[in-house]
């Protein structure tokens, strides 16, 4: 079974459970370290030792225990109430949130000169209070806006693993272990209380931080290791191990040309939904995952922003930028054509296409795309009315903007 945009792998990983070979491709990083790691399983006692041995040869840093050991003595009741009750005030005074705040900054400025491997951070300041989440005085080029989400001690951890974590199975489960609990609310999630969804801009975080006096808590990164770990449920019987590929679509024929020869067989089946016209921003709504896979620390150039982040990278690269029909069906034809070459004959793809405003695009790509092709013979389109409440979108709220309406599946048949 193959899925060719795979997102966060569930549909590969519904294969392997039953019994089939999933095979997930996505040129997301944060949606191929998810897939990986649910459809390529390493053994889980080998992922708990690797995680012992990383956390044996991580070195705090000995010049902050004065600082840490204040921020812990005064942060103490409001970290334990703000991690039973993530959302509204833990417990401060304005007077107590600032000194904490400063003993913070403190912190930020001791780790960046101790430690190289940190992200930038100037002691250029700014001052929020009062202001609206427009306004908030906060630019990039002051620090890497990472450092707004994260203890200065939770974030050098975090430095650590993401310059230690390597190619091998165990350390590429890891990686996708240490993105699911990036960021979120409650006692599993390393970050102050945000939607673990998509990641918050540095604006509206900071104002809201300052109107509901959030802390920022410190986590031990490997001991939420364990305990997402020790979450996770053993292999059922009949799983059975997939591949997971993060390649652009295009490239597909070359990529899994190697896979497919060793397997000797080719997918029968694949079940994928594409991008849509330019619903979601997914590098910039996922900036937090993507820096934590970003092999060097981006610094800002002369403008202040980021160009080589991954953030901006994956933005450029991925599909999900169409905004006007004529190329996205032709993206969706260039697609369908790099698939066609993988399939193997009389395989069967079904396609998840939502509706866009009033336009039918399961029929307009079945009509423009794939049947200019040749190769493929269109079973139908097979209607999905939603529950509105029902859908992944509804986590957007307000903000889903051009979200679809009714979702199509287009069934074809490979001739
Ligand atoms: C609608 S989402 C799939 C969601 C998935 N079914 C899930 O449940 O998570 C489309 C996916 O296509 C990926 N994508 C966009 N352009 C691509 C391209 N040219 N090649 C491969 N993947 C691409 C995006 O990263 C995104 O994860």
């Amino acid at each position: 079974m193959l899925d060719p945009f795979c997102g966060r792998g569930t549909t590969p990983l519904e294969a392997c459970l039953s019994g089939r070979i999933g095979v997930g491709n996505d040129l997301n990083p944060v949606a191929y370290y998810l897939t990986r790691a649910k459809i390529r399983v390493p053994a889980y006692d080998r992922v708990l030792s690797r995680l012992q041995q990383l956390e044996e040869g991580y070195e705090p840093l000995s010049e902050a225990k004065y600082l840490l050991d204040s921020y812990r003595e005064l942060s103490k009741d409001a970290a334990e109430i703000q991690q039973s009750k993530p959302s509204g005030n833990p417990g401060l005074d304005r007077a107590a949130w600032e000194h904490l705040m400063v003993l913070i900054r403190e912190l930020r400025e001791l780790y960046v000169r101790c430690d190289p491997n940190m992200p930038y951070f100037t002691s250029q300041d700014y001052d929020f209070r009062e202001k609206s989440a427009k306004d908030i005085g906060y630019e990039e080029s002051f620090h890497h806006k990472i450092w707004l989400f994260y203890h200065p001690e939770t974030l050098r951890q975090l430095v650590y693993l993401k310059r230690s974590l390597g190619s091998q199975p165990e350390d590429e489960f890891i990686k996708a272990l240490v993105l699911g609990i990036m960021h979120g609310r409650g006692k599993h999630y390393l970050s102050l209380p945000m939607p673990n969804t998509f990641s918050m801009t540095p604006r509206y975080v900071l104002a809201y931080s300052y109107k509901n006096m959030l802390i920022l808590p410190e986590k031990n990164v490997f001991d939420c290791l364990r305990r997402k770990m020790a979450l996770i449920d053993p292999l059922p019987a009949g799983y059975v191990q997939g591949a997971a590929f993060s390649c652009d679509i295009r490239d597909l024929p070359g990529v899994l040309e190697p896979f497919l020869d060793s397997a000797g067989q080719k997918p029968k089946l694949l079940v994928s939904s594409p991008p849509y016209l330019g619903v979601v921003k997914y590098g910039q709504y996922n900036w937090i995952r993507l820096w934590f896979l970003e092999e060097q620390e981006s610094v800002p150039g002369q403008d202040g922003h980021r160009e080589k982040s991954l953030e901006k990278i994956v933005d450029a690269v991925l599909d999900d930028g169409h905004h006007d029909l004529e190329s996205y069906l032709k993206f969706m034809r260039e697609s369908l054509e790099a698939v066609l070459q993988v399939m193997a004959p009389k395989s069967i793809s079904a396609w998840v296409i939502g509706d866009v405003g009033e336009i039918n695009l399961a029929a307009a790509v079945w009509e423009q795309s794939a049947r200019p092709l040749g190769g493929y013979r269109k079973l139908g389109i097979i209607a999905d009315n939603i529950d509105e409440g029902k859908k992944v979108t509804k986590i957007w709220g307000a903000e889903r903007g051009r979200a679809t309406k009714i979702d199509r599946i287009l069934i074809l048949e490979r001739t």
